[in-house]
């Protein structure tokens, strides 16, 4: 079934993209907000609960600020604690994220599972990014926080890389914006080519629901239609939106 989480602000909430540390609105505001949106995921039944360590979650975002070399982010600071806290509480042993560009997106999803901010033992964190020198950036970046290669990126097609991935996909996370005029629209070629790695309980994650829907049509329609997935939630905390589906 397909559903909405709307915050009452969602549109009028802004960060700079090329300052995501800077506090943006009051902590217990954000922790308000990303409560209700997980609230909304349980009830959808695509998360069992919403709980999560917020000190973890701190933890991580200060080393991310002191470690990372980032040159901008559409990631908000909602969105951040958002996936951390998605990932904390479905503790995929295996997640894949495509299209990481800086490492940002990717270490607020990997950041449950290594660094200061783990919570749990995970077993293969990958991010996956075309171009060669926006991959290494982001290895150089994850590897600052993560010591152990757990999580690791790696220059390469998404999705390739998610048809030849041998074990099964606790979590996916799409952010790719797709060469030779396919834009957004390879999150679709993406989830097709892991589907069978998919298995009930995975979560698929697509960030930019709203800002890029149009260019997400298909993607949109094919996670939404009635039957296909159990649940799919459009969980809009900021201009951007991250489409949340359970398998
Ligand atoms: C717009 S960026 C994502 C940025 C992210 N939303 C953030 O705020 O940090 C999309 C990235 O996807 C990468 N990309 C495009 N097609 C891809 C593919 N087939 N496999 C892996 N990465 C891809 C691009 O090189 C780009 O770095």
């Amino acid at each position: 079934m397909a559903s909405t989480y709307r915050s009452p602000d969602w549109d009028t909430y802004r960060m700079d993209y090329s300052h995501s540390h800077r506090e943006v609105e009051p902590p217990e505001k954000e922790i308000g907000v990303v409560g209700e949106a997980l609230e909304c995921l349980r009830e959808a039944d695509i998360l069992p609960h919403t709980e999560y360590n917020p000190d973890k979650f701190l933890a991580h975002r200060r080393a991310v600020a002191e470690l990372f070399e980032i040159p901008w982010t559409a990631i908000t600071p909602r969105v951040q604690r958002l996936l951390y806290a998605i990932n904390a509480i479905v503790q995929p042993r295996n997640m894949i994220a495509a299209g990481v560009f800086c490492g940002n997106t990717f270490i607020s999803n990997a950041g449950a599972g290594v660094g200061p901010g783990a919570c749990y033992a995970a077993r293969q964190l990958l991010g996956v990014e075309i171009v060669p020198e926006e991959a290494a950036r982001a290895e150089r970046n994850v590897r600052r926080i993560d010591p152990s290669g757990i999580a690791r990126v790696v220059a390469a097609d998404a999705v390739e890389v998610v048809a030849e991935f041998a074990e099964p996909i606790d979590l996916l996370y799409l952010d790719a914006d797709g060469a030779g005029g396919k834009g957004k629209g390879i999150y679709l070629e993406i989830l097709e080519a892991a589907e069978p790695r998919l298995h009930p309980g995975s979560v698929i994650l697509a960030h930019n629901s709203v800002n890029c829907a149009e260019r997400l049509e298909h993607y949109l329609a094919y996670v939404r239609e009635p039957g296909r997935f159990p649940a799919s939630v459009n969980v809009i905390v900021d201009g951007e939106g991250l489409e949340v589906t359970g398998r």
